[in-house]
């Protein structure tokens, strides 16, 4: 057989836990990239994650005119251009990230420049009428194909604020019209249906911009076209929870281990994952490092391994762990009892169908699991047997969380198409080995 470069082959057992130390967390990374890129001045950044997604955002910011360098202690610093952006030579490629594109959308549409963005066909697949329905109620111009998908073309400039109800849950959305509500004559009020991560409200709360959060409604008052006049400052960037949670959601299926993630962040729009934790019968533990005044809440959590029970995940609840959910599709296969995932349409459209794709992958693996048109419903315990290979369809939280499985499978795993891990965690494979996992 011809194992491509691009399989790993997970061997079962030998999670032995232990302290971990996670990468910057992706989110806030391509905010301070955008943040720091249009600021004036040198602003440092610590603990950016220097993975795919966010060092394609970071390129786009230098198409626009910022500069960008690393130092050899991995501190970035980006030279912003002030508030103007000039019009890039080309289209964009922004590669797998709906963040990057669709915040990167946000900015463009303020400035006077014609911009094409465009990315990988995982990227080329997704909504982006989402964000063309709002930013042209602004004023913008946002050209799609026909299917409403990238390449996406942008005549920005000359926008006016507007009241906005988000038809979807979606931060990326929310953080598109507020990016965009800077460049606006007036007032840009964008209303959540259920509350997303906040953290673009929370880093332009810490630059100084005039923005106000009254329960789901966030509003910004624009500059106008000439653009918001932020100051250059320092950022860190706490570990990426999402990443932390491949590690705690391993230990706290295998009763008598423990993980504890360090310095990682706990914002509670992003760690619902920890309820749902508690909820299967594992024990957390959360110790907050982070100052009051820090933008963003960060710390250490600790995970104590259980025997899981099934749990139902719903509601609110799901923006909360929107990027958990393959991994909690997981436990629900380890733990006792039925799991149950609702609400979680929103999962079709990631950078694969993550219903469709964790039915498959599960089932190949011998898990009883029947799909939903917004989730999916789990029978556990399985005795966790491959059928076949893994098949990520080259999306990096399929490929992550399914060798979180292989761990508990009666023989190795391989997993294919794993190119995509370096989108979000370059390190991943590193981690699980140094964890006692056996990986080729
Ligand atoms: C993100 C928001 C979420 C999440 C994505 C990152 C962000 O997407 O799934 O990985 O950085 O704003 P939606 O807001 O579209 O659900």
């Amino acid at each position: 057989m011809v194992i491509q470069k691009q399989t790993k082959i997970v061997h079962p057992g030998g999670f032995d836990g232990g302290v971990v130390r996670v990468p910057g967390d992706k989110s806030i990374s391509h905010r301070t990239a955008l943040l720091a890129g249009i600021s004036s001045g040198t602003s440092e950044i610590r603990g950016f994650l220097q993975a795919e997604d966010c060092l394609n955002t970071l390129k786009a910011m230098e198409s626009f005119g910022a500069r960008s360098w690393i130092d050899d202690e991995g501190v970035l610093s980006i030279q912003g251009t002030g508030g103007k952006m000039i019009e890039p030579v080309g289209p964009l490629d922004v590669g797998n990230s709906g963040t990057g594109m669709r915040l990167l959308a946000g900015l463009c549409a303020g400035s006077p420049i014609h911009v094409t963005l465009t990315g990988d066909e995982s990227l080329q697949s997704r909504p982006m009428r989402r964000i063309k329905e709002p930013l042209e109620l602004m004023g913008a111009k946002v050209d799609l194909t026909p299917q409403g998908t990238a390449p996406m073309t942008i005549q920005g400039g000359q926008l006016r604020g507007i009241e906005y109800c988000l038809p979807t849950a979606s931060a990326q959305v929310k953080s598109c019209c507020i990016l965009a509500g800077l460049y606006a004559e007036g007032r840009t009020t964008v209303l959540e249906p259920i509350p997303t991560r906040d953290h673009t409200e929370r880093m332009l709360r810490a630059v100084g911009a005039p923005i106000r959060v009254e329960g789901q409604n966030i509003s910004v008052d624009g500059y106008g076209p000439k653009g918001p006049k932020f100051l250059a400052r320092p950022y860190v960037v706490p570990g990426d929870f999402s990443s932390a949670a491949y590690w705690l959601a391993a230990g706290a299926a295998v009763p008598g281990v423990s993980v504890r993630a360090e310095g990682v962040g706990l914002n509670l729009r992003r760690t619902a994952l920890l309820d749902v934790l508690r909820r299967m019968g594992a024990r957390v533990e959360i110790e907050r490092t982070s100052a009051p005044t820090d933008p963003e809440v960060y710390g250490n959590v600790t995970v104590y391994g259980a025997e899981l029970k099934g749990t139902e995940i719903g509601g609110a609840e799901i923006p909360n762990l929107i990027d958990e959910l393959p991994l909690v599709a997981v436990l629900g296969a380890l733990a006792q009892g039925r799991t149950v995932i609702r609400d979680a349409s929103e999962l079709r459209v990631k950078e694969s169908d993550r219903v469709a794709v964790m039915v498959e992958n599960l089932a190949g693996m011998g898990v009883t699991v029947a799909e939903q048109p917004d989730g999916m419903v789990i029978e556990g315990p399985t005795k966790v047997s491959p059928t076949k290979s893994i098949r990520s369809y080259g999306d990096h939280r399929v490929a992550m969380s399914m060798s979180i499985l292989a761990i508990f499978a009666d023989q190795p795993v391989t997993i294919a198409n794993v190119a995509c891990v370096d989108t979000s965690y370059p390190e991943f494979w590193e981690q699980l080995s140094q964890l006692g996992v056996k990986v080729e």
